[in-house]
């Protein structure tokens, strides 16, 4: 044997020795790394605050706006000014979550804690208004709440769930749901319920507290606010009490006009204009 190829060996390792060592010196490289397999380690993104091709058709923006209905989150978090409509959905949805305002949130006049409320019997806790004004839209957004969320116990007309004698015919006045209660749900025609007759029971604010919250928190009426906005409790304060003005009219509120058709009417059809008459 060749006393040669010990060396030639040791030559090959020290060359291998160095090549690994110069190879992990943690230099930086502007090259890419070469990867074996690379699965989705690089996909292609766009820079924030540049235009981009793929939203042309939308408004070429490589950032999108926030979805109508959300409220972003960040360390930072950003409260667009402005009068674009997205912007004030923003805005109030940011009140919406952070609920500040007692008044328009709970319909209190103070900050309270919610497991005391019901401990306290003082009208003065309650609000007497509806924060803000009420329209049309509002009171039809409050039809629709009504109807899906509080008529399967209280009626579609708020008689509540009691049996009612009418004509002698035992008639369900209200909700099919209703009846099943120890208590019957109430009619909001009751005059308990009435703006001006009880300094607690008749406040907009008790109203909207109890949409919203339940009767003593769930134990004997569940709460609504899991599914409405604050905005749709007040619309549905605002429908309760289109539905007591509903049956509040006297004939002295009819315009003249309509006074003689009405006369015409009930002279005619004895039994047309009944209690029942406006019912769904
Ligand atoms: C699942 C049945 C049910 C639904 C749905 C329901 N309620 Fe009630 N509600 C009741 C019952 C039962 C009571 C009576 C509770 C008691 O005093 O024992 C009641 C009582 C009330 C009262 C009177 C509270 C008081 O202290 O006098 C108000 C006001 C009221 N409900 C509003 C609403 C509104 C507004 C909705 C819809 C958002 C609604 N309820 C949906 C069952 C229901």
């Amino acid at each position: 044997m060749d006393m040669k190829t010990p060396t030639k060996l040791g030559v090959l390792s020290l060359a291998l020795l160095a090549g690994t060592l110069t190879g992990c010196r943690g230099d930086r490289s502007d090259k890419p790394p070469r990867e074996l397999l690379p699965g989705m380690d690089d996909q292609p993104r766009v820079n924030p605050q540049t235009s981009s091709e793929f939203f042309a058709e939308v408004d070429g923006r490589s950032m999108r706006k926030p979805v109508v209905g959300t409220v972003g989150f960040s360390r930072q978090p950003v409260v667009p000014e402005g009068d674009e409509p997205w912007m004030e959905t923003a805005r109030q949805d940011r009140r919406d979550l952070l609920e500040v305002d007692p008044r328009r949130y709970l319909g209190l006049v103070r900050e309270e804690d919610p497991a005391e409320v019901w401990r306290f019997q003082t009208p003065a806790l309650w609000i007497e208004r509806i924060p803000g004004s009420v329209d049309r839209a509002m009171l039809e957004r409050g039809q629709s709440r009504f109807n899906i969320y509080c008529s399967a116990c209280h009626g579609f007309s708020g008689e509540g769930g009691e049996i009612k004698l009418v004509d002698g015919v035992e008639i369900e006045t209200g909700g099919m749901v209703g009846r099943r209660f120890n208590t019957p749900p109430p009619s909001f025609h009751d005059p308990k319920y009435l703006p001006e007759s009880d300094e607690r029971t008749g406040r907009d604010g008790y109203l909207f507290y109890t949409a919203m919250y339940g009767v003593e928190h769930g134990a004997k009426m569940p709460g609504y606010a899991h599914a409405l906005s604050a905005d749709d409790g007040w619309a549905i304060v605002a429908y309760i009490r289109a539905l007591q003005e509903s049956r509040r009219g006297t004939l002295a509120d009819v315009p003249e006009e309509q006074r003689r058709i009405l006369d015409r009417q009930r002279g005619g059809n004895a039994n047309a204009g009944t209690e029942r008459g406006g019912d769904s």
